[in-house]
């Protein structure tokens, strides 16, 4: 028997195996219990005893080579097929780079953020009422009567629905209607903000036919004229985000506050531009005053036990100071180009510890 052709018969089959199955097959047709070699060594009893120490290396020394070939080729084979199962199940978790988000935040719902933002700080929270009015809540129960020069003050739009008392609906002009339905709804105390459209018949380069405006409220037993000039100018200090903003508050006239007033804050005019914060000129920028008594009593509130103060403020106009746009026609053009100037970052949320407008 040629044990050198049998050997090399048998390692060109380990290297012949294709997959760990077919040199398997070839281990058992070699080495098994019936394998090739295994029945040579079986045969060694049948040779001369003298022959039987030669023969038995011989046999010992082809068998443990073909062990070791087909280990090699074992672990061969099982680094193929593990390459073989990764790349077949090759997950790609990887994704394209992300693109800077396209839409924006136009300024007024950037601006409404930031200030829900501070007055929610300062344990306010939101109130809503609706944009269809009706006399009483716009006019009547804020001691506006009928004949009040008031009403040709704000140039009303007038629907043709009427209400239950016959009087004609109305788009309402001011945020404060919602002081009256909060007050009238809930309990005192109170400490509300109300942001919102609000409707006039005007337009020019600071005025349009709707436009938006946040509305304060506070109510309570001891709630005076101090409260409300250090909540607003807490406020104007965090939204301009400028400790150092001089503010001033006149004598005014509201019908539904008494006494009234109207904040200013320092700003410096230059040729083109208007900086706020600094300089020896003031910019009005919101109407207040304590609650009227009249009003307390329109809602059933009892004046000699509850008092508060109230504001209203134009949110287009703050964000215009804010942010230096000019002309508040622009911001309801729904020009993309306007908005992607003038735009928010969308994921970029305001709030008064992280930063209100980065
Ligand atoms: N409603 C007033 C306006 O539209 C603003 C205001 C609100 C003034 C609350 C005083 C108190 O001009």
């Amino acid at each position: 028997m040629d044990l050198q052709a049998l050997r090399s018969e048998i390692e060109a089959e380990i290297a012949a195996a294709a997959s760990l199955e077919a040199l398997e097959a070839v281990r058992v047709a070699a080495l098994g219990r019936k394998g090739r070699v295994t029945e040579l060594v079986k045969s060694l009893g049948r040779l001369p005893p003298e022959e039987r120490p030669k023969y038995g290396r011989l046999y010992n020394e082809l068998k443990e080579t073909l062990e070791q070939r087909i280990a090699e080729r074992r672990k061969e084979l099982e680094a193929k097929a593990l390459e073989e199962r990764l790349a077949r199940e090759r997950l790609d978790v990887t994704l394209p780079a992300r693109e800077r988000p396209q839409g924006r935040l136009h300024p007024v719902s950037q601006v409404s953020e930031e200030i829900v933002a501070i007055f929610a700080d300062m344990g306010f929270s939101v109130a809503e009422g609706p944009d269809v009015e009706d006399d009483w809540h716009n006019f009547e129960a804020l001691n506006i009567p009928p004949e009040h020069p008031a009403r040709q003050m704000q140039d009303t739009f007038y629907l043709s629905s009427r209400d239950a008392k016959g009087q004609p609906l109305l788009l309402r002009t001011h945020t404060s209607p919602v002081q009256i339905r909060t007050m009238r709804a809930g309990k005192p105390p109170f400490r509300i903000i109300a942001l919102g459209r609000v409707y006039r018949r005007d337009y020019d380069m600071t005025h349009t036919p709707m436009f938006h405006q946040v509305e304060g409220l506070v109510v309570d037993r001891r709630t005076h004229m101090g409260h409300l000039k250090g909540c607003l100018q807490d406020f104007v200090r965090a939204f301009f985000e400028r400790d150092d903003i001089p503010v001033r508050f006149r004598p005014s006239y509201f019908p539904f506050t008494e006494p009234s007033a109207e904040m200013d804050i320092g700003c410096r005019r230059g040729k083109d531009e208007l900086v706020v914060g600094e300089g020896s000129d003031w910019l009005e920028i919101l109407g207040c005053g304590m609650v009227h008594p009249k009003v307390l009593e329109a809602v059933g509130l009892d004046p000699e036990i509850w008092q508060g103060f109230a504001f209203g403020m134009g949110v287009d106009r703050v964000a215009m100071l804010k942010y230096g746009i000019p002309d508040l026609r622009t911001f309801f053009e729904a020009d993309l180009r306007w908005l992607r100037h003038y735009g928010f970052l969308p994921l970029e949320v305001p709030t008064s510890w992280g930063g209100l407008s980065r």
